[in-house]
């Protein structure tokens, strides 16, 4: 059976029930992360937090980020979920119950917490190398997606048009640049260089992400933190993105053509080693 956490207590998943007046179900006022934990062990749990603190300062919601610290280790415990390879807490932070109006409500409300944990599988190695397609899609997202609001519809949308069009994935596309997927970071071996779109209000920033870019330090691989252009993609090398539940996920088409040989390339498949690496490495506490 699995057990979740709603408002302070863990409870059966069916027993979860919130108010239709929550202002997360009416007006996606909220913010949420997600969180991979390797063998029961947390990865970058830190990064999440501080993460979730600021999304929830941005928005102005009164709860203390530390409880998904908390709430996160307890759920993978309870769900027996300890020496899973690979699980995921997911938790969402809506501002809470209130008559619906856009203004924030007048009297202070307690904010609805909740989150639930469960397995996930990495792909097998052949399926990894063979590579995932891509098409894309113009970003038609809010102009602060730096904050990891629950308002997913443009992603849904533009996850949906990639599906439609016979990919696995989107890249969305705004004023010529491809900023990141939908639910991932995305980045391009260019010239031998790995690019990545800089941290600005139009990106997540993924924990991920950031992981990624010390693995490349570390390993003397180049990196470069710039805009990439739609025009690039079909000159480079390799694609890839990056994710929570993603790793590093290679790219290996956009809008049907083939990037560099149509397969996981050399240097994502150098980050993928070097991120799983220091997967392996948190895991033994080092
Ligand atoms: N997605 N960009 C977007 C738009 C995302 O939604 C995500 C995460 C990322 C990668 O961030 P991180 O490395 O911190 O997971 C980038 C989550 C996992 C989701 O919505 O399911």
């Amino acid at each position: 059976m699995t057990t979740v956490y709603l408002n302070g207590e863990y409870i059966p998943l069916g027993e979860a029930k919130i108010s239709v007046e929550d202002r997360g179900f009416m007006l996606a006022d909220g913010v949420y992360e997600v969180t991979s934990f390797y063998d029961g062990v947390p990865f970058c749990l830190d990064r999440h937090v501080e993460r979730l603190r600021r999304g929830l300062a941005c928005m102005r919601i009164p709860c203390d980020a530390d409880i998904l610290d908390r709430v996160s280790r307890e759920l993978i415990a309870r769900n027996g979920l300890t020496e899973a390879p690979t699980s995921m807490v997911y938790l969402q932070i809506t501002r809470g119950v209130a008559p619906r109006s856009h203004g924030f409500p007048k009297e202070p409300v307690s904010p609805t917490v909740y989150a639930s944990a469960k397995a996930w599988e990495r792909p097998t190695p052949q399926r990894w190398s063979q590579g995932y397609s891509a098409a894309t899609v113009p970003d038609r997202r809010w102009g602060r997606v730096d904050i990891k609001t629950i308002c997913l519809l443009p992603n849904a949308l533009a996850t949906q048009a990639a599906l439609d069009a016979g990919a696995d994935d989107a890249i969305l596309i705004k004023d010529g640049v491809a900023i990141e997927g939908s639910l991932h970071n995305f980045w391009a071996v260019l010239d031998g260089i790995v690019v990545t779109h800089p941290l600005t209000q139009g990106i997540l920033a993924g924990i991920t992400r950031s992981v990624v870019l010390e693995v490349a330090r570390e390993n003397g691989i180049r990196v470069e933190e710039r805009p990439i252009q739609v025009e690039e993609l079909s000159a480079a090398e390799e694609l890839f993105f990056t994710g929570t539940t993603g790793e590093v996920r290679p790219c290996v088409s956009v809008d049907g053509r083939p990037v560099g040989d149509g397969e996981a390339g050399p240097v994502t498949r150098a980050l993928s080693r070097a991120f799983l690496k220091r997967v392996e490495r948190v895991k033994a506490g080092r």
